[in-house]
């Protein structure tokens, strides 16, 4: 009987968040279409390094397993990206798996992304409609444009766009390209725009727009091709605008 191939993964592991980030390398049994999340899953049932020592089973998050929640997004061979999605046969070998280093590590691949989640209670990320009557149906939103705003709804929240970009670090406030764009969509929202003004006084502050250093990593790096830059450059007139607005006190909207 011929030898049984495997599949190499270093890991960098770390057992709490105050604790130092070591790397152990795991050898699993390898199977045709594998993810890399299979080979996680293969470690945790049988948690045993590549030097044959018991070990505790590597920890991450996961949910959707198709790329859309976002919440299995780690840095698989030196880039961010969902480990549901990345397929061991199109990696190189051995495999490397680190936490995204934008956020805060809780155990080995998991991280709290609540700095994300922050931002868009930031700028308001979402519409205020609920009340204690029914409002009514909304004005329709012409299709031509929820066509372009559903590409900025496929947002996952999944952080890629925050680990790429060299902007956001615990050094700065930065809050991201992910938030900012959201910005924009909820902005176009016929609804939504009632708090126009306010999402953009939030990204005219701490934190916001000026932050950002044009880097175009994250457009790059967004696994939903969401027009990141374009969101950015658009936010960056429409902030222009508002700030003329707050000047000459004008209530003159700007579409
Ligand atoms: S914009 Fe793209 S990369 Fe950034 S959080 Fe959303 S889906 Fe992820
Ligand atoms: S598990 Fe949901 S994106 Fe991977």
């Amino acid at each position: 009987m011929g030898e049984q191939k495997t599949v190499t993964f270093i890991i960098t592991r770390q057992d709490s968040p105050d604790s130092q980030p070591y790397e152990e390398t795991f050898e699993v049994p390898y199977r045709p279409n594998m993810n890399v999340i299979s080979g996680l899953m293969e470690i945790r049932r049988n948690p045993v390094n590549a030097k044959g020592e018991k070990t505790s089973a590597v920890t991450w998050d996961m949910n959707c397993l198709e790329e859309v929640c976002g919440a299995c997004s780690m840095v698989i061979n030196g880039r961010p990206r969902q480990s549901c999605s990345a397929l061991v046969d199109k990696l190189e070998q051995p495999i490397r798996l680190a936490p995204m280093k934008t956020f805060p590590v809780i155990r080995d691949l998991q991280v709290d992304r609540s700095r994300m989640f922050d931002a868009l209670k930031k700028v308001k990320a979402w519409i205020p409609i609920d009340g204690t009557y029914d409002l009514g149906e909304g004005p329709r939103m012409p299709e031509k444009k929820r066509q372009w705003a559903y590409e900025l709804a496929k947002c996952m929240t999944c952080g890629v766009c925050l680990e790429a970009c060299p902007n956001v670090n615990d050094r700065s406030s930065f809050i991201g390209p992910a938030p900012l764009s959201q910005v924009r969509l909820f902005n176009t929202h016929p609804t939504g725009a009632m708090n126009k003004d306010e999402r953009l006084e939030a990204i005219m502050g701490d934190g916001g727009l000026a932050n950002c250093g044009n880097s175009q990593n994250c457009v790059q790096a967004c696994p939903k091709g969401i027009p990141l830059t374009t969101s950015i450059a658009a936010l960056n007139r429409e902030t222009t605008f508002q700030m003329f607005k707050n000047f000459f006190g004008s209530d003159h909207m700007v579409d």
